[in-house]
């Protein structure tokens, strides 16, 4: 991955998350799933059977998040930034 290039996550309404840019997608358990695509489109409903990938079957369920940019904002004010890799977790 350069680190010249912007990774980014869009949310989609009452979609998945898409991940655009040189992301690399890892288990739980730190091992890297390789993939060649340029947009990672990711569960955020719970009902895809391709997790951590979406299926489309947040159509089928009717998934709704009723989550605004306001109440993402308020959300990751309180939030704890998570510990990178190689970062001290002071
Ligand atoms: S967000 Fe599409 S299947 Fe879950």
């Amino acid at each position: 991955m350069r680190a010249d290039e912007e990774v980014t996550v869009t949310i989609c309404p009452d979609g998945p998350l898409l991940v655009r840019g040189p992301a690399q997608l890892r288990t739980v358990d730190g091992t890297t799933v390789e993939h060649d695509r340029s947009v990672l489109a990711l569960c955020r409903c719970g009902r895809s059977r391709l997790k951590p990938l979406c299926d489309g079957s947040h159509r089928l369920s009717r998934f709704r998040d009723p989550a605004s940019a306001e109440q993402i904002d308020h959300v990751l004010a309180d939030a704890t930034p998570l510990p990178t890799d190689g970062a001290d977790a002071a």
